[in-house]
């Protein structure tokens, strides 16, 4: 029998079998997996997290099969409006400064097109995505082409004979969701032109640290990076990171272009002054990783009594946004259909759905103002800024937000 999940026993990155756990979220369902009726049924898996000694790569423990993750997949990059205007910057970035006419540029795990269609029609694009009803909608939408599958050594074997080399290969929040590092870097190695650029964007371990931002730790989301580990990790393929930005993504992420050793960018100090600000943390040793447990072990106390107090003194609660660290929220600090009433959500696909595990009926965001509740649970809270902007008269009628993160505040 195939088990739902496997254990690993030393470290994904340096192999290293010094792992030593620091949180454990306890089970929860697939965050992404949102339910068709109340009573359906979802298995939830463990959710541990260890930091390796020896290279200091933070990663969960179980790594559960991704069949049972990815298959009808409900997150659509371009249901969220920031993140089109993030991607829109970054197309015209990468390509202003890599790309000519002709060249080819491959995303892995390019969603629903969200960056590649973004990049001008004077280079050639690729994107790869193993979600099938995601990828249809690129191929549909906005007619990129579009390989359906994981990216592998193999793909990239595949990609390259019948595309050719590519100039510039991205992977934006795609690197932490992969068990077996080795092989996509392999793929990278293998299909990168020689004076190519590997783009790689991932959450950055500092911001969820400093921000606490326990609930982007779900089972997608298999690797938190730093610079060390990665460096190690592109070492080992003779490839390096030349050049790091930081930048305001899903709750604060690194942007790392990478090359071969002997490639020409030359390496800018950005990328000594993170790794520097990652020793001076503490990101090297345990007592940080203990620090956080401690601190989210708080924030779920903190935000159980604030829902429970405000509920008790006759308040509509709502959920604003049903992101799946918003699922890992709901499930991991208990809070359930007796404390919110409903969830609102753009994305097509989740609404008239229930959350996975605590069963929180998905409704579109017309739903919202019909009539107002008295205090929104702000889950998507990355999305604060244009949040707060496009809901104005909510606040404007009494309306409050409640946000988690990075601090728990009404607003
Ligand atoms: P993400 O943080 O993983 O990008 O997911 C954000 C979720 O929040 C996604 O399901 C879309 C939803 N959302 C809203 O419902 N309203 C909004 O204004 C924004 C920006 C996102």
């Amino acid at each position: 029998m195939v088990e739902d999940y496997s254990t690993i026993d030393s470290c994904r990155i340096c192999d290293s079998p010094s792992l030593y756990e620091f949180l454990d979220l306890g089970n929860v369902p697939p965050v992404n997996n949102f339910k068709e009726t109340s009573e359906s049924k979802i298995p939830e898996y463990p959710l541990e997290v260890v930091f390796c000694e020896d290279c200091n790569h933070v990663q969960l423990r179980n790594t559960v099969r991704r069949d049972l993750l990815f298959e009808d997949y409900s997150y659509f990059s371009s249901s969220s409006t920031p993140l089109i205007d993030h991607f829109g910057e970054y197309a015209d970035s990468v390509e202003n400064k890599f790309l000519d006419a002709g060249d080819l540029v491959v995303e892995v795990g390019s969603n629903d097109g969200v960056l590649l269609r973004q990049f001008s029609e004077k280079v050639r694009k690729l994107g790869v995505e193993p979600a099938e009803n995601v990828a249809e909608k690129a191929r549909e939408q906005y007619d990129l082409d579009v390989c359906t599958d994981f990216f592998s050594l193999d793909i990239a074997k595949d990609i390259a004979s019948n595309y050719g080399f590519a100039t510039v290969i991205a992977a934006n929040n795609v690197l932490g969701h992969v068990d077996e590092l080795h092989d996509i870097v392999a793929g990278v190695d293998y299909l990168l032109q020689e004076q190519g650029v590997f783009v790689v964007e991932v959450p950055y371990l500092i911001d969820l640290l400093n921000h606490v931002e326990f609930d982007t730790i779900y089972h997608e989301h298999i690797s938190y990076f730093s610079i060390r580990p990665l460096t190690e990790l592109f070492e080992k393929f003779k490839m390096e990171i030349f050049d790091v930005e930081r930048v305001d993504v899903h709750g604060g992420s690194v942007r790392l272009f990478v090359q071969r050793e002997s490639g020409t960018h030359s390496i800018t100090n950005d990328v000594a002054y993170l790794s520097a600000l990652e020793k001076a943390l503490g990101l090297n040793e345990r007592t940080v990783y203990d620090e956080f447990r401690e601190e989210v072990r708080r924030r779920r106390q903190q935000l159980k009594d604030l829902l429970e107090h405000l509920d008790e003194t006759g308040h509509s609660i709502v959920g604003y946004g049903a992101p799946g660290k918003g699922n890992v929220l709901l499930n991991y600090c208990d809070i359930g259909p007796d404390l919110l009433d409903y969830i609102v959500d753009t994305t097509p696909s989740k609404q008239g759905t229930f959350s996975p595990g605590k069963n929180i009926p998905v409704r579109p965001p017309s739903e919202f103002g019909d009539p107002y509740p008295d205090v929104a649970l702000l889950l998507a809270w990355n999305y604060r800024e244009s949040i707060l902007e496009k809901e104005e008269e909510f606040r404007g009628e009494g309306g409050r937000f409640l946000i988690p993160a990075p601090n728990v505040d009404i607003v």
